[in-house]
């Protein structure tokens, strides 16, 4: 759960314009362009949906059966105040709420790095549970401890996954492999480690004030915003794997 209220409401004035958020998005729904090939009424669930960005995107581009749940009050009403369908639930306790295998892409960005491994695992196994075969579950997650800062703390983050945590997790299931995975962004690394490790440095002189701490999730000046944006755009079109970057995307697939 985010540390504070403020967050979300922060998520939601933020995330139709900040270049992270239109970034992660136009990845989510490019793949799940490829995957529905033209066929707008795939079944769709976002795990963890916060305030609702991503469903409004998917809603946008004409999909049709798109559903989020979320555990926060918050997030929930942000969510369905935009008349999106979301409810409340525990992606921890997914377990008999869903059909079996009755979703064709579920997706679930930045929610994971609150659990223990063993949870993580428990939650991918249920997740992967209600996919229908041949399915695919996207999934974003904040990447390398070396990223690790005061953003770390607001959003309550107790990991950072490299590759091998994935591996892990999915080697105790049956019938799912990474389909695709990188890193994100490469080319803005640099600076978002001088931010964090600003960030580390402030929380080691105790000049932060822990109990207002808030996350990076901020709107930048438009230039700025823009220039992020088409530094990860101009990423995106040269590097199909990026071996670096604060955050993991990947695509798990169920097989038949
Ligand atoms: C960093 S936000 C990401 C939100 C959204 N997926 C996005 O990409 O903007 C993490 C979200 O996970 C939600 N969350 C935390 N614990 C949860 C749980 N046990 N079940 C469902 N959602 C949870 C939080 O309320 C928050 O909205």
């Amino acid at each position: 759960m985010l540390i504070n209220s403020e967050e979300y409401c922060a998520m939601f004035e933020v995330e139709e314009k900040l270049w992270w958020y239109k970034i992660l998005h136009e990845k989510v729904i490019s793949e799940i362009n490829s995957f529905a090939n033209g066929n707008k009424e795939i079944k769709i669930l976002d795990a963890g949906c916060g305030t609702g960005g991503l469903l409004l995107k998917l809603q946008d581009a004409a999909y049709k059966n798109i559903q989020g749940f979320d555990f926060n009050d918050d997030a929930v009403a942000f969510s369905k105040s935009r008349g999106l369908n979301v409810q409340k639930l525990d992606i921890t306790h997914l377990q008999r709420v869903f059909e079996k295998e009755s979703f064709d892409v579920i997706v679930s960005d930045d929610v994971l790095y609150q659990f223990e491994d063993e949870v993580i695992e428990k939650t991918i196994s249920s997740i992967v549970d209600i996919i229908k075969p041949n399915g695919v579950f996207i999934t974003n997650n904040n990447a390398f401890e070396i990223f690790r800062g005061t953003h770390d703390i607001a959003v309550g983050s107790k990991k950072r996954f490299v590759l091998k945590d994935f591996k892990a997790y999915l080697s105790q299931i049956k019938a799912v492999s990474i389909s695709k995975h990188h890193y994100w962004s490469l080319f803005l690394s640099p600076l978002i480690l001088v931010v964090r490790l600003i960030q580390k440095l402030q929380l080691k002189l105790n000049l932060v004030d822990l109990e207002n701490i808030k996350s990076d999730v901020e709107m930048p000046s438009e230039f700025m915003n823009n220039l992020f944006y088409n530094i990860c755009k101009f990423e995106r079109k040269i590097l199909k794997k990026s071996p670096f970057g604060s955050s993991l995307f990947l695509v798990i697939k169920k097989e038949k």
